[in-house]
């Protein structure tokens, strides 16, 4: 099978490695000059783990291969994947299609007869239909067809995600498409992983529904965290509890700072928006989107209440700014909300990440960056465990605790125990939906000197 991958993002770059680690022959195209130079060189340009040993190897022998000449990656194709970004749209929450309908455009042009359009960028129902609108109206002489195919890998364990899936979904309108469709996936399907074929709108209902349920369980979590605090209920042991019911389950259940990432904020939008473009309101997911704002503005409170009221001239610690760990993404991570309102407040912030400081650099201006958490915990009025990698879970938290002007610490993944950090000298500890009745009185803050 000979197929193009057009955008090579996140989900275009793994998606095109493990094509062509299934045996496809697999051509990248991309927009972005510095990546595919990149990419051509075999660096890649994203933090995902395993990405650059499967790279390599595809490259070595043969299969995968980057360009930007859009022409030459169609020559010979049997399928053609759009995977390029489909963002919020500025004002009305709509997903931007424009990448989309370009990238429909240029192929249209270009692709040869009998080809598969597969869309794998998560698109509103209905977008498969104006794609192929557009390519017949662009090239109105090509024999095609379109397939719908999201994607559910998530970052940070995307290769997994994408070699050993919980289902694929895939939506056509007839045999020929879901022909190409199952020779793709062969691989995974010979090995048992369920394959759900369906018609075009269900496979793209099916994206949505399926990101908007999991940022509701996390908000639903969160939502009870905040309530957890003011009845003297600790949410850890709450969403044990209800996560050992097999109808809940207990995955998405850890309560948090809030949603971020570049999927469920823009696909809770998207799905909200369709809603009301169909009048048939989204209603839950609309108070989604609203509970999480608010969960994101509650751990502002939280780190308020440990500054004695006042961020003028505290100097915070904070580790972790990509939305999740073993990633460099920052697209709507909580780190957008919490930094700013530090700095803006008056704050000296100190930052810290394994991997965010690039994109971080760029986004959180007036921050000063250090190699450990140890060198940003300082001198510090409050440290905020803002991202749970795997480095921040076993810190020596006595060595923290004495290198700092006044130990406090806000743990907003809820990764320590309090009672251990008040035991290594920290004389404050607030978590999510579990700082309670041993929440340890606060002594005033001193502002520290300038
Ligand atoms: N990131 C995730 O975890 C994830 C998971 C599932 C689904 N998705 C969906 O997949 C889609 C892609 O997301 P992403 O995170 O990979 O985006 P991204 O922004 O990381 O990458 C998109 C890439 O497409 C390129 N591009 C845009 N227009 C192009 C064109 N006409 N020709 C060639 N290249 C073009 C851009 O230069 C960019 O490199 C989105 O719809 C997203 O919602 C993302």
């Amino acid at each position: 099978m000979k197929i193009a991958m057009i955008g090579t993002g996140y989900v275009g770059l793994v998606s095109g490695v493990c094509f062509s680690d299934f045996g496809h022959e697999v051509i990248c195209v991309d927009k972005d000059v510095d990546k595919i130079a990149r990419l051509e060189r075999g660096e890649v340009p994203i933090f995902e783990p395993g990405l650059d040993e499967l790279l390599s190897r595809n490259i070595g022998a043969g299969r995968l291969s980057f360009t930007r000449d859009l022409e030459r990656a169609l020559e010979g194709v049997q399928a053609v994947f759009i995977a390029v970004g489909t963002p919020t749209r500025r004002g009305d929450g709509h997903a931007d299609l424009s990448y989309v309908m370009s990238a429909a455009e240029e192929i249209a042009r270009a692709a040869p007869q009998g080809v598969v359009v597969v869309t794998k960028s998560t698109v509103p129902v209905g977008t498969n239909r104006r794609v192929a609108e557009t390519i017949r109206a662009t090239n109105p002489e090509l024999d095609f067809d379109v397939a719908s195919n999201p994607e559910f890998l998530r970052e940070g364990a995307a290769i997994d995600d994408f070699m050993r899936p919980d289902r694929v979904v895939v939506g056509v309108e007839n045999e020929r498409a879901g022909q190409v469709m199952a020779d793709i996936y062969k691989p995974l399907f010979l090995r048992d992983f369920p394959i759900v074929t369906t018609d075009l709108e269900s496979a793209e209902m099916i994206k949505y529904a399926a990101n908007a349920f999991l940022a509701t369980k996390i908000t639903f979590i969160n939502e009870v965290a905040a309530l957890c605090e003011k009845v003297g209920a600790d949410v850890k042991e709450v969403a044990k509890g209800i996560g050992l019911d097999g109808r809940i389950g207990n995955k998405f259940l850890h309560a948090g700072p809030g949603c971020g990432g570049s999927c469920f904020p823009k696909d809770t939008k998207a799905l909200a928006r369709m809603g009301q473009e169909h009048a048939s309101s989204m209603q839950i997911v609309e108070t989604v989107i609203k509970v999480n704002e608010e969960t994101k503005r509650r751990m502002i409170d939280k780190l308020l209440d440990l500054c004695n009221g006042s961020f003028n001239g505290k100097t915070v610690a904070v580790l972790g700014v990509t939305f999740k760990p073993n990633t460099d993404d920052m697209r709507d991570a909580p780190s957008l909300t919490l930094v700013p309102a530090l700095v803006g407040g008056g704050a000296k912030v100190r930052m810290c990440d394994p991997q965010g400081r690039h994109e971080g650099e760029a986004l959180l201006p007036g921050v000063a960056w250090c190699d450990d958490a140890y060198a940003a915990a300082q001198d510090a009025d409050l440290l905020v465990i803002l991202t749970e990698w795997n480095e921040f879970r076993a810190l020596d938290l006595t060595r923290l605790a004495r290198g700092m002007a006044r130990p406090r610490i806000a743990d907003l993944r809820n990764i320590y125990e309090p009672e251990i950090a008040l035991c290594a000298g920290f004389d404050a500890y607030t978590g999510v939906g579990r700082v309670l009745s041993n929440d340890v009185a606060i002594a005033p803050v001193q502002t520290a000197v300038a």
